[in-house]
């Protein structure tokens, strides 16, 4: 068999995270500091895939290849494909045709995160007769996704993109294995509804045209992080699964650090109370405050008297002299809050569009 190939999808316009995806690639956001995308690039590569190629858009693709790279940080090779406008995942694996030749690969969707990675899968694919394999899993909106039909034997019936009345609960995860016959099936189907090629109708083509498609249905968590409550859930499960525990920055005897906490390079803490599982990243300072679990704190922090928990703040984020709580909360780069009062009259807000305040 050819070396496996990867096919990363990282275009989208993140249109359901805005005001945070107007300034940043949704595949860019930091999941316990770190950029969603790398997860799924980290996968690919531990289940030895050394070439990979990442689609990007026109709005985000500069982002991606600054904060990506070449590949050489990881020791393998990653090239770009441009996709102009956003015609679905099938139009995709289109575009990206000259860098997949004939190789199988692994498509990979830049938001999704799944906990046992991909080595299984692309070692059942490798010894198997499948021309291609899905991941599903069990949700409780299925309307939501791509939805399959499977019967007694768990062979697949069929398959529905975003079914109003869906035949089960089985979706189908963002991870997806391919060989080459998905070329022809994918040139042999027609835009969906809402004008785009979709993955799940040239799945379903490989069926009606007798080519075995297998499936494995997840037992552990799968996230796709499209809005704001999926990043925090995806926060709080990579966080909770941190086994680490490592303090690189400099802490004052006054503060109490508990539970599994990251505490990055020259970063100050002062009279503050940390309970983990949470990441503090690198040249952060923090005085006065507390910061609870499932919170991770981007680079370059400064926060004083304020609580935060069960939040994301992104890098360069200045909240100082709050006074007050944060929770649930993501917050973007840059973003200064400050409340200059114990108990607040009025409020001087400047807030990008589609933004959400809620005062509780
Ligand atoms: C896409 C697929 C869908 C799949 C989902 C997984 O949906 O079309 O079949 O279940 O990814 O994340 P989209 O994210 O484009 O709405």
């Amino acid at each position: 068999m050819t070396e496996m190939k990867g096919l990363i999808l990282s275009g989208g316009k993140g249109t359901r995270m805005r005001p945070i995806t107007h300034t940043a690639a949704k595949q860019l956001l930091p999941v316990a500091n770190k950029p969603i995308l790398f997860y799924g690039i980290e996968a690919l590569i531990s289940a030895g895939i050394k070439e990979i190629g990442i689609i990007i858009s026109p709005e985000t693709g500069e982002d991606v290849k600054k904060t990506v790279g070449d590949g050489s940080r990881w020791g393998i090779k990653i090239s770009y494909i441009l996709q102009a406008e956003p015609k679905g995942l099938a139009h995709a694996v289109k575009t990206g045709r000259d860098f997949l030749g004939d190789s199988p690969f692994v498509m990979y969707l830049g938001d999704n995160l799944i906990k046992d990675g991909v080595a299984p899968l692309v070692e059942r694919f490798a010894d198997g007769k499948a021309d291609a394999f899905i991941l599903l899993k069990e949700v409780a909106n299925p309307s939501a996704f791509g939805v399959a039909q499977l019967n007694g034997n768990g062979r697949i019936l069929c398959l529905e993109e975003k079914p109003k009345e869906p035949k089960s609960n089985l979706a189908l995860v963002g991870v997806y294995l391919f060989n080459k016959h998905i070329h022809t099936a994918i040139d042999e189907i027609q835009p969906s509804k809402r004008g785009e090629l979709e993955i799940t109708d040239a799945i379903q083509r490989l069926i009606d045209t007798k080519h075995p498609v297998e499936s494995h249905i997840l037992n552990s968590w799968w996230l796709d992080t499209g809005k704001k409550d999926d990043m925090l859930e995806a926060n709080r499960v990579v966080l909770d699964e941190m086994t680490e525990v490592s303090n690189n920055g400099n802490v004052d005897p006054s503060t109490r650090i508990s539970g599994r906490v990251l505490v990055g390079k020259n970063t100050v803490l002062k009279d503050c109370t940390v309970r983990g599982p949470a990441v503090i990243g690198n040249d952060c300072i923090l005085e006065n405050s507390y910061v609870g679990p499932f919170t991770s704190i981007g680079d370059g922090a400064r926060v004083s008297q304020a609580e935060i928990e069960h939040s994301i703040l992104r890098e360069n984020c200045k909240i100082t002299d709050f006074n007050g709580r944060i929770v649930d909360s993501l917050i973007g780069v840059n973003v200064e809050l400050t409340r200059s009062q114990a108990k607040p009259v009025a409020y001087r807000l400047m807030l990008g569009d589609d933004s959400k305040v809620e005062v509780v």
